[in-house]
């Protein structure tokens, strides 16, 4: 007999599918985990790609239009949670545009909404990669804005054949993992909130000579 999951009622994780494709396998593969996290005491936000589609980025459409509404939402949402768990499709072995389209404008806030979050990465795909490898490309500009994204990701390979019709994967014993890693990832986003020594401040370039004209700093300033 296994013990009773561990419950993580005080956390908020908002979750989303990289995909604005109505039949996406990476909305499945949320509308799985998020029964999953919920099952865990944790509370869920949902939020559809096409509500954070924005248009290409600008820099003049930003001066004279500000920040789109798809980044605000995003922004907001954000800052409403704790963690954030996005299952990405792998275009070309990278992200998607839009993806990368809403983590651009979404930058652009001050304070700057990513920083500080925490992050689980998923992705599904009908190859036997998964869409691992635009996992790689997505770290990067998260870390880069200050997210701490989880060691562990979960892309799901052979995706179009992988789910029952009523949304479990057919694997059991792939779905236990799965619900293990997002346990200890759950843990880790309670601890982080609760523990200030574990939150972080964010230089863009940590080692570059500090300069009011370039510096991008934000500070939790937690007392040490
Ligand atoms: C432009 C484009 C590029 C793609 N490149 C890859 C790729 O590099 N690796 C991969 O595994 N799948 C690739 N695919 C297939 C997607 O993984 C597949 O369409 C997947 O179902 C998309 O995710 P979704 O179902 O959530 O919309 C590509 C699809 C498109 C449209």
């Amino acid at each position: 007999m296994h013990p009773p999951p561990r419950m993580n009622s005080n956390v908020r994780v908002l979750m989303f599918a990289a995909s604005l494709r109505k039949e996406s396998l990476n909305q499945r593969l949320v509308d799985l985990v998020a029964a999953m996290v919920g099952k865990r005491g944790a509370d869920v936000d949902r939020v559809s790609m096409s509500d954070l589609d924005c248009p290409s980025y600008d820099g003049d459409v930003e001066v004279a239009e500000g920040i789109p509404h798809g980044a605000r939402t995003l922004r907001e949402r954000l800052l409403a949670c704790d963690a954030f768990i996005v299952s990405s499709p792998e275009y070309n072995a990278s992200m998607p545009g839009v993806l990368k389209n809403v983590i651009d404008w979404t930058s652009r806030f001050r304070p700057q909404p990513l920083n500080g979050k925490q992050a689980f990465l998923m992705s599904a795909s009908p190859s036997m990669a998964g869409g691992n490898r635009g996992l790689w490309s997505l770290r990067i500009p998260l870390e880069h804005l200050g997210v701490r994204v989880y060691p562990d990701m979960f892309s799901l390979a052979q995706a179009h054949t992988a789910f029952h019709i009523e949304g479990h994967l057919i694997n059991e014993t792939l779905e236990k993992r799965l619900d293990a890693t997002l346990g200890c990832f759950l843990d880790l986003v309670e601890a982080a909130k609760h523990y200030p020594a574990m939150k972080k401040e964010w230089v863009e370039f940590l080692g570059e000579k500090p300069d009011a004209a370039t510096d991008r700093v934000e500070t939790n300033l937690v007392a040490r």
